[in-house]
């Protein structure tokens, strides 16, 4: 896929199926989030792979951590299912580094651009993905049960896999950004 192709058309995909990615593509996806600009190269960030058993134990980790977030019946209910919405799930999370010269907040932008690269690769693979926050990733709980320290912050739950269906590319925003000054 060229670049440009790339670019205009990426997009999420919340219905994803087995196969999830292979090594190689894995490789591919772990190289891209290695190139996303990152302020004095400290690589401020790291993925967190699930895949197979370890998809199950994430799962039950979900259901633990709905119950000591005092979510609702319903919502333990669905937790151990989220995970399992894809053969894949990769938990990118900061590394903040101590550096004066590169605030936090620029740490966690290197970060977020990794989940946007892996996600790019995924889609130019053929693959799909979509980037996912909400309370788990908030937790305290998630974190401590993830084994990432308080510090650092979970960016986001990037689900790959296969598209269930074929990627549906939406129309481009019709609004501009740009303001020419
Ligand atoms: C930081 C971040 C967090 C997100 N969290 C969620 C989420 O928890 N659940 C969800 O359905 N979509 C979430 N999204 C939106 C999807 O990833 C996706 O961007 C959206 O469905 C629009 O689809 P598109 O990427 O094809 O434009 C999030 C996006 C970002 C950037």
């Amino acid at each position: 896929m060229k670049a440009v192709e790339l670019l205009l058309n990426r997009s999420s995909m919340p219905r994803l199926v087995a196969p999830g990615p292979t090594q190689d593509q894995l490789a591919l996806l772990e190289a891209a989030a290695l190139r996303v600009p990152d302020h004095m190269n400290l690589t401020p960030y790291e993925c967190h792979v699930f895949q197979h058993e370890a998809l199950h134990t994430l799962s039950e980790i979900f259901v633990a951590v709905a119950n000591l977030e005092g979510l609702s019946e319903a919502e333990q209910t669905r937790a151990a299912q989220l995970p399992l919405r894809s053969p894949c799930l990769i938990v990118v999370t900061t590394r903040y580094c101590d550096e004066p010269k590169v605030p936090r907040q620029e740490q966690y932008a290197s970060a977020a651009c990794a989940t946007m690269a892996m996600q790019q690769m995924a889609f130019a693979q053929g693959l799909g993905a979509i980037w996912r926050t909400g309370v788990y990733a908030e937790s305290d709980h998630m974190k401590q049960a993830l084994g990432i320290s308080i510090d650092n912050d979970i960016v986001g739950f990037l689900y790959v896999g296969t598209p269930a269906v074929p990627t549906p590319i939406k129309p481009k925003k019709d609004k501009s950004i740009f303001i020419q000054r």
